[in-house]
């Protein structure tokens, strides 16, 4: 099976859910939640993909250097590519039904570590969606990632250590979920406290990430409860109609706790070039979301590692005109007007 072949059958499959469009990038399926689009009129969803696309590279090919080396690593994991599958989750509401959510969960966990990086798994507040992915990060022998909502400290507590039961990398909440959940009286609302934060960090071996920081200061107060990674994240613009894009934020947030976690970016990130541009803006590694979603669809796991190679084969072109020789020695010159 090629790319070409697994689009043609992802865009039978979604019914136009998603209509697969060669540049992903929130126009048609604007205000499309559920479903696979940003919220309200789109237009965080379709920001993010613009303001990546703005950030130019400076072109420096006066070199002979080896390969690249696209290689990274993350609390002691190896990971081919600075890249890692996000967490995409309701394949019944989001995805018309195209595939099981036991078949999205496994076609995104397996796919990824065939193209050696990890998938995380996603959640929901109705059943069945944390025990999908939590199954598809035990059959990968831990490699991945286990997100879990923001369900408040006892719950979150227990599903992170379910995490630590299956052997995951690290296990995430996704904070900028905060207003999905049904609100209840007696209910708080927000995702928690700096001291609920550090209860959570407290109670597990793993390494704690917050996904969905937009500021430096939550940055800096990330780091005072003790997480050790956060995700410059916006939920793909799925979940607060306006605010900035991640590549507009990422370089102060970055800045603000740089050396003290990992960081990490999520949100129209499209090309190889662009998670080059944002490891130059400041962070560790990027998340692909809805790009993966005709290649689970179309091709389950070959299709999601078919995407990753694909995507390898991109930083690897724009290291190469970028002068750059190994992810871990990305330079903020190579970004257009810093240098
Ligand atoms: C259909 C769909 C389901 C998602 N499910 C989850 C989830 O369960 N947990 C989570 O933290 N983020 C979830 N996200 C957000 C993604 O993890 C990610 O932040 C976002 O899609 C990145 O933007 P991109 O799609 O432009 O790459 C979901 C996004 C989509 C489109």
């Amino acid at each position: 099976m090629d790319m070409r072949e697994i689009r043609i059958k992802a865009r039978e499959k979604l019914k136009g859910v998603c209509r697969v469009c060669a540049n992903c990038d929130g126009r048609v399926c604007a205000g499309e939640v559920p479903g696979m689009g940003g919220t309200g009129s789109g237009a965080a969803f379709m920001e993010n993909v613009r303001a990546f696309r703005a950030v130019k590279l400076n072109l420096r090919a006066l070199h002979s250097s080896p390969v690249p080396d696209t290689g990274t690593e993350l609390w002691g994991h190896s990971l081919s590519l600075p890249v890692m599958a996000a967490p995409l989750a309701g394949a019944a509401v989001n995805m018309g039904g195209a595939l099981s959510e036991k078949e999205l969960a496994d076609g995104l966990h397996a796919g990824s570590r065939a193209a050696g990086t990890i998938a995380w798994s996603g959640d929901a507040f109705v059943p069945g969606i944390f025990e999908a992915g939590l199954a598809a990060v035990a059959a990968q022998g831990g490699c991945g990632i286990v997100t879990v909502k923001p369900h408040g400290v006892e719950e979150s507590i227990r599903r992170i250590r379910m995490a630590e039961d299956a052997g995951a990398v690290a296990a995430a909440v996704d904070v900028d979920a905060a207003a999905f959940r049904p609100p209840a009286p007696g209910l708080s609302v927000g995702a928690g406290n700096p001291a609920d934060l550090e209860k959570i960090v407290r109670s597990t071996k793993l390494p704690v990430i917050l996904k969905g920081i937009m500021t430096p200061d939550e940055a800096v107060a990330a780091a005072a409860a003790g997480v050790s990674g956060i995700v410059v994240s916006n939920h793909g613009g799925r979940a607060l109609e306006a605010c900035p894009a991640t590549a507009e934020v990422l370089p102060a947030v970055a800045a603000a706790v740089r050396g003290r976690m990992k960081i990490f970016v999520d949100g129209g990130l499209r090309t190889g070039a662009d998670v080059l541009k944002a490891l130059a803006m400041g962070a560790d590694a990027a998340l692909i979301g809805r790009p993966l979603v005709p290649p689970v669809v179309g091709g389950g796991a070959e299709g999601v590692a078919l995407y990753f190679k694909k995507l390898a084969s991109e930083l690897c072109a724009a290291m190469i005109l970028t002068g750059t020789g190994a992810v871990r020695a990305v330079s903020p010159r190579i970004l257009y007007g810093s240098a």
